[in-house]
């Protein structure tokens, strides 16, 4: 099968000598969805950055759908629809100009992009909200403009950065059948989240990041396989996930916190 994303050796140095990224390989297969989990400053925007041309690779490569984005950067980037982890949108927008404004950088025409936008609005809830600006929408609904916006040019492979933080449990739900859908019409998506729950409903490959460096990668059942019972030890039962992920990346948050 086709993969949407294969990164080999990815490295990443920040200026300040922050080491982000210490040679990660991953490999997302087309139509499916990955998540990439990892607790607060283990890589995850960083990496995503890389792919999407914001940050900088110090080493290694990128492909997206087999084209280098060192060298094809624009026809790179032309495949992805990004809703990174900031809400970034002109607050003094209206939704659908929001919608049709990012699409004229793809070079799509007004009287496209409307229906597109109106259809993409709907589908997300949003229909009602057109006529307000982005200020006044509440913390959801931001997030789920921001993820209609990456839809607007028709991407192929589609990167979510956080989409359901600060999300209602409901709204979370509804939020997972559209993806669910977008996945079934054929979009590959990379997901990032800290609710595992979500990470084990949605994902069928699972990637797990610890300090730059992949801890584990393979199918959800190779990973639900690790588990072995020790973070349960500890009295506190999450789910199967979230216990091989505790397993894996206990103790590395860099913030101190109270024994
Ligand atoms: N622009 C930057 N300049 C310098 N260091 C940075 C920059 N962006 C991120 N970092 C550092 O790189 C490391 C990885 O950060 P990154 O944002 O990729 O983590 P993350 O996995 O997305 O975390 P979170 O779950 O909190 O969003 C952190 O140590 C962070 O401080
Ligand atoms: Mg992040």
């Amino acid at each position: 099968m086709e993969n949407a994303l294969v990164i080999t050796d990815l490295e990443k140095r920040y200026a300040g000598g922050t080491e982000a990224l210490k040679g990660v390989s991953l490999t997302v297969p087309s139509g499916e969805l990955f998540a990439l989990l990892g607790p607060n400053g283990a890589g995850k925007t960083t990496l995503i950055g890389i792919i999407t041309g914001l940050v900088t690779k110090t080493g290694g490569k990128v492909g997206v759908f087999d084209i280098d984005i060192e060298k094809e950067p624009e026809r790179a980037r032309a495949m992805i629809g990004l809703c990174g982890q900031e809400i970034n949108f002109d607050p003094w927008m209206k939704p659908l100009d929001v919608l049709v404004n990012q699409a004229g950088y793809y070079g799509i025409p007004r009287s496209v992009a409307l229906p597109r936008a109106r259809k993409l609005l709907a589908d997300l809830g949003l229909a009602e909200k057109n006529d307000q600006i982005g200020w006044r929408l509440s913390g959801g609904m931001k997030r789920r403009l921001m993820i209609a916006r990456a839809l607007i040019h028709s991407p192929k492979f589609l990167i979510l950065d956080e989409p359901t933080a600060g999300v209602d449990v409901e709204l979370r739900r509804s939020m997972w059948d559209y993806l669910t859908t977008l996945t079934k019409g054929g979009i590959t998506i990379l997901l990032t989240t800290h609710y595992l729950e979500e990470a084990e409903r949605l994902a069928k490959r699972v990637a797990i990041i610890n300090k730059g460096e992949i801890v584990a990668n393979g199918t959800m059942e190779d990973i639900l396989a690790l588990h072995d019972g020790t973070a349960h030890a500890s009295g506190y039962g999450g789910g199967k996930l979230e216990e091989v992920f505790v397993q894996l990346t206990s103790g590395s948050t860099s913030s101190s916190r109270a024994t």
